[in-house]
């Protein structure tokens, strides 16, 4: 049983929609795997559970709304109680999930748990594109089945303006972390008393955590055998048997969703693969476009070097940093990667196996994100057709596999 000063509260702080439960499930995932007895308590399960009030309605959630803020005031305080009574029974980590963005809210956390450290956890996350897709996840719920979709999106961007209204920023507390919680990093940190696990919450907040990625480059097309770049070229009879030893290899996994490049070649690849699964959704996504080869797109390495000496001659001097007239390059397509990375990911959060099907160059960035490779390394990593790379990126485990899959 964990000692008395090794016990810790750890309390969530965010607007709604800004990743805060799906931490706190992953941390308690990884804390539980780890030995260390965590539990979440979470004031929407409670406010959900009880139903007390249609608490859909955004009105729920008015500052003025005396009642209302009478009854989440009494749902936080029952589970500020169970959390202190988990803490002094058996559990070392009680997670405090919801809102808590406002100052006197943090003060009643502070004044009943008293008994043990409390290290706040801020997400912050202001990516539109993401809050979009969080928000229509979360008014799938079946509290806002009521609502038309146009209505409970509305309902729920008031929800987030009323919470916009009471948020005070972290300060005179005593122990926490500002988080961006959609690239894990870390903004801001403070912590004055002895927080135990600190260096593994740390270590965990910042860890990508990706259970079973599976990054395949599309097969071969009509382009690859003549050494073309770019274009949107389908596959060949030897791509389509690719494709479909692929769809073998990963039958008996399950795979629920594929995400592509808009480009026909990632396309036919993925759906290879989805007729052997029993339900997979494709989603293409612009993101994982190939680089733009710009004037040099559907023309051959000999035809550029030939034709345009100096485009390719600069471009071996630093391809990482070239962009190509009219097109990108390495370094300027990462932005845009990386809100791929991200989208699939998140759209991929409950399932344990994630698929992208992207391109050469645009596989070696997302290898790069989790290889820490060097720059100017990034752009010779090695992409092959038959093979493909099996990630796994945990706490508690990074692996980095090539396979064959004939
Ligand atoms: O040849 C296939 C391809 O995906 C092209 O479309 C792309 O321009 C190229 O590979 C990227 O590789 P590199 O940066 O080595 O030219």
């Amino acid at each position: 049983m964990p000692g008395k000063d090794e016990k810790l509260y750890i309390v969530m702080i965010g607007l709604p929609a800004r990743g805060k439960s799906t931490l706190a499930l992953r941390m308690q995932e990884t804390f539980k795997r780890n030995q260390i007895p965590t539990r979440i308590f979470n004031n929407g399960n409670l406010r959900r559970q009880y139903r007390v009030a249609d608490t859909s309605f955004a009105d729920f959630y008015r500052p003025d709304n005396v009642e209302a803020v009478e009854l989440r005031r009494r749902f936080a305080l029952i589970n500020m109680q169970r959390a202190k009574a988990y803490l002094a029974d058996k559990g070392q980590v009680a997670i405090l999930d919801a809102t808590n963005v406002s100052r006197e809210r943090r003060a009643l956390i502070e004044s009943e748990l008293k008994d043990h450290p409390i290290l706040y956890i801020e997400c912050l996350n202001d990516d539109q594109d993401i809050l979009h897709l969080s928000i229509l996840e979360k008014v799938k719920g079946p509290e806002f089945a009521h609502f038309s979709p146009h209505d409970a999106v509305n309902e729920f961007l008031k929800r987030i303006e009323y919470y916009e209204m009471i948020y005070s920023a972290l300060s005179p507390e005593r122990n926490y972390i500002r988080m961006d919680s959609l690239h894990n990093r870390i903004l801001e940190e403070k912590v004055v008393d002895a927080i135990p696990l600190y260096s593994r919450i740390r270590d965990f907040l910042v860890t990508d955590v990706v259970k079973n990625l599976f990054l395949i480059r599309h097969t071969e097309t009509f382009y690859n055998v003549q050494d073309r770049i770019g274009g949107d070229p389908s596959l060949t009879p030897r791509g389509v048997a690719q494709a479909k030893a692929l769809g073998r290899f990963f039958m008996n996994r399950r795979i629920s969703y594929i995400f592509t490049s808009k480009k026909i070649r990632t396309i036919q690849t993925a759906e290879r693969i989805a007729e052997a699964q029993k339900d997979c959704t494709i989603i293409p996504l612009c993101e994982f476009n190939e680089i733009d080869g710009g004037v040099c797109e559907g023309m051959t390495y000999q035809e550029i070097q030939e034709q345009m000496p100096s485009v390719y001659s600069a471009r071996e001097a630093d391809k990482y940093s070239y962009i190509y007239p009219g097109g990108e390059g390495y370094a300027s397509m990462k932005q845009r990667i990386e809100v791929g990375i991200k989208k699939a990911f998140y759209l991929n959060r409950h399932a344990d196996n994630i698929m992208i099907i992207g391109h050469r160059a645009v596989n070696r960035m997302i290898l790069a994100h989790f290889l820490y490779r060097r720059d100017e390394d990034v752009p010779y990593i090695y992409v092959p057709q038959d093979k493909f790379y099996h990630i796994a990126a945990t706490q508690d485990k990074k692996l980095f596999e090539l396979r064959k899959y004939e």
